[in-house]
C-alpha cells in the first residue's frame, strides 16, 4: 500500500462556535473531530481504499467476528501545538513498531509504519483546528485501530480487516498524586499472554479490577506478576517507576507488560536528572519495605495520557504505605515539566522525538 491517504473534506463540520466550546475545556474521549482515517484489508487485495473522508458510523453485521472473539489492537499518540501554531508528534514512529508488533501477537496483518504514519498525520492536517491552542497542557489524541470485520462465526485469523484513526482533543491529567490499589485478587497478563500487546481484550479484562481498585478508594490498580512471585507490573494505563536514594530509576522489566513510549522516554532521560536507570523485577516485599526505610523515595506513573504522574501511596488487603511524605517526589516533578516541555516545544528535542506534521 503506498503511504497516501487522500481527503474528501466533511460537508457538514461541526460549527466553529461548538469547536471552539469543546476546545475551551476538553473532555478526553467525549468529542470527535469531523473527520476519520480508514483503510481496509483482505489476504487478496492487501490493504487497499485508504483514505480520509467525514467521521461516520461503521455497520456491522451481528456475526462480525471482533463483537465474539475481540481480534482488535488499537495506539494512542498526541499532537502538540507550540508557540508558533506548528503541530507536532511524540516519538509516533514508536508507536507505528508497536501496533505492528501487536497486530503480530493477535494474527492480525501488519501496517506499514509508512502507512501508520501518512494516515495519522493526514487526519491531523484534515482536523488542524482542532488541535488545541499552546497554552496549558492540551493535545489532540489520536486513536489508531484495527479489527477484523468478516462476518464469520468460525474461529480463524480475519479475513478482513479495517484500520482506522480517530481523534478527541484532551487537557491535562494531572493529579498531585495517585494512589494505587494492589490487587491479589486479578492479573492483567501471563507469561506467553497478551500482555505486550495493545489489544482491546486486556483492557476489558481489567476492568473489574478497576472497579475493585476505585471501590477501596484508589485511582488505579496495581497488578502484580500473575506466577504469584509478587513482582510489581504495572497500572491499567501506565507504566510504573522508582526512585531510589542511591539514585537509581528503577522500573519492571519488559515481558508481559506493555512497552511504553514514556516508560523508554524517561528511561532515556534519566541519566539528565542524574539517575542510572535499571529495568529489573522489583517485588511488591522490595518496594514496602524500601518505601517504609525511606530508600524508595519517590513512586511515579508514565503514559501518553498521564505523562508523569506521581504516586503518593499504595493500598491493598489489611495494609496501606506512602511513598516519602505522601506529596509528590522533586524528580518526579522536573521529569513530568521536562517531558512536557519537550512535547510542546519548550524545551530543546535533543533526542529528535519530535515529528513536525504542520
Ligand atoms: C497497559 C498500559 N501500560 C502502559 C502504558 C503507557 O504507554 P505509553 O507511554 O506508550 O502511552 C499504556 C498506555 O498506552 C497502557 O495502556
Amino acid at each position: 500500500m503506498s503511504a497516501d491517504f487522500p481527503l474528501s473534506r466533511t460537508a457538514h463540520p461541526a460549527p466553529e462556535a461548538e469547536r471552539i466550546q469543546i476546545l475551551s475545556a476538553p473532555v478526553f474521549g467525549r468529542y470527535f473531530t469531523d473527520h476519520m482515517a480508514f483503510a481496509s484489508w483482505t489476504p487478496e487485495s492487501g490493504w487497499h481504499d485508504r483514505g480520509i473522508g467525514p467521521l461516520k458510523p461503521f455497520t456491522f453485521h451481528p456475526g462480525t467476528a471482533v463483537l465474539h472473539y475481540a481480534q482488535e489492537i488499537f495506539e494512542g499518540l498526541k499532537a502538540y501545538r507550540h508557540a508558533d501554531d506548528s503541530v507536532w508528534l511524540f516519538r509516533p514512529e514508536a508507536n507505528a513498531r508497536r501496533f505492528a508488533r501487536s497486530a503480530r501477537r493477535l494474527a492480525l496483518p501488519e501496517l506499514p509504519a509508512e502507512d501508520f504514519l501518512a494516515s495519522v498525520e493526514g487526519l491531523i492536517r484534515a482536523d488542524e483546528p482542532w488541535v488545541p491552542g499552546p497554552h496549558g497542557e492540551q493535545s489532540l489524541y489520536l486513536r489508531p485501530f484495527m479489527f477484523a470485520s468478516d462476518p464469520f462465526l468460525g474461529l480463524r485469523p480475519a479475513r478482513q480487516v479495517e484500520y482506522s484513526v480517530i481523534a478527541t482533543p484532551t487537557g491535562s491529567y494531572y493529579s498531585s498524586g495517585i494512589t494505587l490499589w494492589v490487587s491479589d485478587q486479578y492479573t492483567r497478563a501471563a507469561r506467553g499472554g497478551t500482555g505486550a500487546a495493545k489489544c482491546g481484550a486486556n483492557y476489558a479484562a481489567g476492568l473489574a479490577a478497576q472497579t475493585e481498585a476505585q471501590e477501596r478508594g484508589c485511582d488505579q490498580v496495581l497488578y502484580l506478576d500473575s506466577a504469584g512471585e509478587g513482582k510489581l507490573e504495572e497500572s491499567g494505563t501506565m507504566n510504573l517507576c522508582l526512585v531510589t536514594s542511591d539514585g537509581r530509576l528503577v522500573t519492571p522489566a519488559l515481558g508481559t507488560i506493555l512497552e511504553g513510549v514514556t516508560r523508554d522516554s524517561v528511561l532515556t532521560l534519566a541519566t539528565d536528572f542524574g539517575l542510572v536507570p535499571e529495568e529489573r523485577a522489583v517485588t511488591l516485599d522490595e518496594l514496602r519495605s524500601r518505601a517504609e526505610e525511606g530508600t524508595v523515595t519517590e513512586v511515579f506513573a508514565v503514559g501518553t495520557a498521564v505523562v508523569v504522574t506521581p504516586v503518593v501511596a499504595f493500598k491493598g488487603h489489611g495494609y496501606e504505605f506512602v511513598i516519602g511524605n505522601g506529596t509528590p517526589g522533586k524528580q518526579t516533578m522536573a521529569l513530568r515539566e521536562h517531558v512536557l516541555d519537550i512535547q510542546h516545544g519548550r524545551a530543546e528535542d535533543t533526542h529528535g522525538w519530535m515529528r513536525r506534521v504542520i
